[in-house]
C-alpha cells in the first residue's frame, strides 16, 4: 500500500504537536520535516531542535528533508534529535557517497533529493548507498506549489533501476501532491507520497489522507 507522508511544513505552528497526532491516527505512516536555511532555498523554517521536540509525541519515522547548504555539518545534530531518515540533495553536496555515508554511520536510514530540473542520472552511482529516494515535483521552498508533470519519468526510471540492479531503496515524491496528482505518481512508480497542503489544508485530516490513497490506487 501507498505510504503517506504528511508535511509538516503546512500544519497550524502552534499546535504542531496536535497536528502530529491528529495524522498519526489518521493513519499517516511517516511525519515529513521540512528543513530549510534561507541560502539553499529562499525560505527558514524547522532546526534540531523543533525534531527534538516533536519526537516523543509520534510513533511514526520522522522524515528529514535537509534543504540546506553543508548539510555535513548538521547531520549530526538532526541524528542527535531523533531523525530516522535524513534525505540530503544532491545539489547541495560536494561528495554526495561521504555524506550518505556520514548519515548511516549515526544509525540514521540515508536518502537523496533531487530537484526538478536535476537529471535522475546524477544520482546513478549512489542508488545502492540509499533506503529512500526523493523526487521532488516542484522547487523545493514552499508547500501550496503546483506539480510538475515532467519529473514523473525520473519516478520510473529510478523503478526501472531499482528491478535491474535488484535494489531496495523507496521512491517517494514530494510537491504538489493531491488528489489529482497521485496517480501518475505511483502508477510512475512512487512508494512514498509527500503531501502538505493537500492534508492540512483539508479539515479532516483522515478524510485527506483515505482520499490520496483512493487515487494512488496501489
Ligand atoms: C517543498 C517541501 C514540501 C512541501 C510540500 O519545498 O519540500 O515537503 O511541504 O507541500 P505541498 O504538498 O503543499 O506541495
Ligand atoms: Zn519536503
Amino acid at each position: 500500500m501507498t505510504k503517506i507522508a504528511p508535511s509538516i511544513l503546512s500544519a497550524d505552528f502552534a499546535k504542531l504537536g496536535q497536528e502530529i497526532k491528529e495524522v498519526e491516527e489518521a493513519g499517516a505512516d511517516y511525519i515529513h520535516v521540512d528543513v530549510m536555511d534561507g541560502h539553499f532555498v529562499p525560505n527558514i523554517t524547522i532546526g534540531p531542535l523543533v525534531v527534538e521536540a516533536i519526537r516523543p509525541i509520534t510513533d511514526l519515522p520522522l522524515d528529514v528533508h535537509l534543504m540546506i547548504e553543508n548539510p555535513d555539518a548538521y547531520i549530526p545534530a538532526f541524528a542527535e534529535a531523533g531523525a530516522s531518515i535524513i534525505t540530503v540533495h544532491q545539489e547541495a553536496c560536494v561528495h554526495l557517497h561521504r555524506t550518505l555515508q556520514l548519515i548511516r554511520s549515526h544509525g540514521v536510514k540515508p536518502g537523496v533529493v533531487i530537484n526538478p530540473a536535476t537529471p535522475v542520472e546524477m544520482i546513478k552511482p549512489i542508488l545502492a548507498e540509499v533506503d529512500l529516494i526523493l523526487i521532488m515535483t516542484v522547487n523545493p521552498g514552499f508547500g501550496g506549489q503546483s506539480f510538475i508533470q515532467e519529473t514523473t519519468s525520473k519516478i520510473k526510471q529510478l523503478a526501472d533501476w531499482r528491478e535491474k540492479y535488484k535494489l531496495s531503496y523507496e521512491i517517494e515524491v514530494d510537491g504538489g501532491v493531491n488528489e489529482k496528482t497521485a496517480g501518475i505518481c505511483t502508477t510512475s512508480g512512487a512508494d512514498v507520497l509527500v503531501a502538505g497542503s493537500a492534508i492540512f489544508n483539508h479539515e479532516n485530516r483522515k478524510q485527506a489522507i483515505e482520499l490520496l490513497r483512493e487515487k494512488a490506487k496501489v
